[in-house]
């Protein structure tokens, strides 16, 4: 990854110090490109941003150049204050120095989402709307969107595996893996809470936005569960929030922190009872975001709005994690098995052909690197 990338450009990571941001701002980084941060530091700490720079430095040690990484702290809804950011790296005449824009900046918690929901339609949909009007007025049409499984609620397909089909912002028919004619209607009918329904009403917002002018690429990136951490040890997943994914709280209870991990559902219908579902390494999935920029910048991808599901294609089950970490780490962790979690699943996993095909991206790591590269943040 030579950086032969232009030198006065930039990609604008908004959200960019917290567990998914942070990793692709790494990756950018290492990749050649320069980067521009905005966060308000809701969830993640200034500190991360020393991490990222160090790991910069230790890439690019012996060369001559290294790319850059400016920081603004400024909530990305604050018009005033992007509008500030956004014509420090404006240029007469070619417009912006910014050539495109990966957006990670939302609340995720889909249990808060329940019991707050106007305050993630704010932040993840409202937000979304002035945003945009304003990276079009800088004259910014290139948005890389932070989407989610989420957006499939309780579809579970026959084939086991999702593809991008199964949620559609307009009625369509499709052929399935068996030659099948399946309808999908527009919609969001199977989605179970607030936060999977912000997801995709930004993802309707934004499709009507690239309908309305073909000058936008608009990509929204479906990502199925990211685990793991840079295989550095030295960049994790590092909240002000208190986590409620798996991983973390396995974490948790391996470190002592808490006295077990709750085991949410063993009756599920899986190979040994507990939920399945597609865990992506973190840093395959920041690899997939310079792809889909790759993909809209060179001849790949056509303008317009495009979905692509960032996952492994193969399941695992929470029960298999917890052996996973534990033969990785030699440490016992304690579980308790305890009632399904409301609004839970029992299988979720990635169709990812439509990436390999047309971004030419698919995973990399195993299970096994996402459980050392973790045992090594201890
Ligand atoms: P995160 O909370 O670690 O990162 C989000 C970052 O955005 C934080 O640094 C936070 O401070 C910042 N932020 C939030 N609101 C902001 C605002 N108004 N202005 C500026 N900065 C703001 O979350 P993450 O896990 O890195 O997730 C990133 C994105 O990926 C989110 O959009 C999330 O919905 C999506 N996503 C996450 C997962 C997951 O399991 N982690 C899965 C699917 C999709
Ligand atoms: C995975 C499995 C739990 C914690 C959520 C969002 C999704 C995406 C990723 C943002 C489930 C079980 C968990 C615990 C457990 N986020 N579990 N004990 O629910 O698949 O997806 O995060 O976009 O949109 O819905 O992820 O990590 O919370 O749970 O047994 O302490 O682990 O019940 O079966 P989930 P998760």
């Amino acid at each position: 990854s030579s950086p032969n990338r232009d030198r006065s450009q930039y990609i604008l990571v908004v959200g960019g110090l917290g567990y998914i941001g942070s990793h692709t701002s790494l990756e950018l980084l290492r990749a050649g490109y320069n980067v521009v941060i905005v966060d308000n530091l809701y969830n993640s700490y200034l500190s991360t941003l020393e991490r990222i720079k160090m790991l910069r430095d230790e890439h690019y040690q012996t060369r001559l150049w290294s790319p850059s990484i400016d920081f603004h702290q400024a909530d990305y809804r604050d018009e005033h204050a992007m509008s500030y950011i956004l014509n420090s790296y404006r240029v007469e005449r070619s417009g912006s120095t910014i050539k495109g824009v990966i957006h990670f900046a939302a609340h995720k918690a889909v249990s808060e989402s329940i019991q707050q929901p106007l305050r993630y339609y704010s932040n993840n949909v409202t937000g979304i709307v002035s945003f945009c009007s304003l990276l079009d007025r800088f004259q910014i049409k290139t948005l890389i969107f932070s989407s989610s499984a989420a957006v499939y609620g309780a579809i579970t397909p026959k084939s086991g595996r999702i593809s991008e089909n199964h949620c559609l912002h307009e009625t369509r028919e499709w052929i399935d893996d068996a030659g099948n004619v399946q309808i999908t209607q527009g919609g969001c009918t199977a989605i179970t809470n607030p936060y999977g329904r912000s997801k995709w009403m930004c993802e309707a917002i934004l499709n009507d936005l690239a309908i309305s002018d073909p000058e936008w690429s608009i990509v929204a990136l479906r990502y199925f569960n990211p685990i793991g951490c840079d295989a550095s040890g030295k960049l994790g997943e590092n909240p002000r929030m208190e986590p409620s994914n798996l991983m973390p709280s396995l974490m948790r209870a391996m470190s002592g922190q808490t006295p077990h991990l709750k085991v949410f559902g063993t009756d599920w219908e899986t190979r040994d009872g507990s939920a399945v579902r597609d865990f992506i390494h973190v840093s395959d999935l920041a690899l997939g975001h310079i792809a889909a920029l790759e993909a809209v910048s060179g001849s790949r991808l056509q303008s317009g709005f495009h979905t692509y599901n960032l996952g492994t294609g193969f399941g695992q089950s929470v029960k298999e994690m917890v052996s996973a970490m534990q033969a990785c780490s030699g440490r016992t962790i304690c579980t308790k098995e305890v009632p399904r979690r409301e609004g839970d699943v029992g299988t979720v996993v990635a169709d990812p052909t439509r990436a390999a095909t047309e971004l030419g991206w698919k995973t990399e790591k195993s299970i096994e690197d996402c459980c050392e590269d973790l045992c090594r943040l201890f």
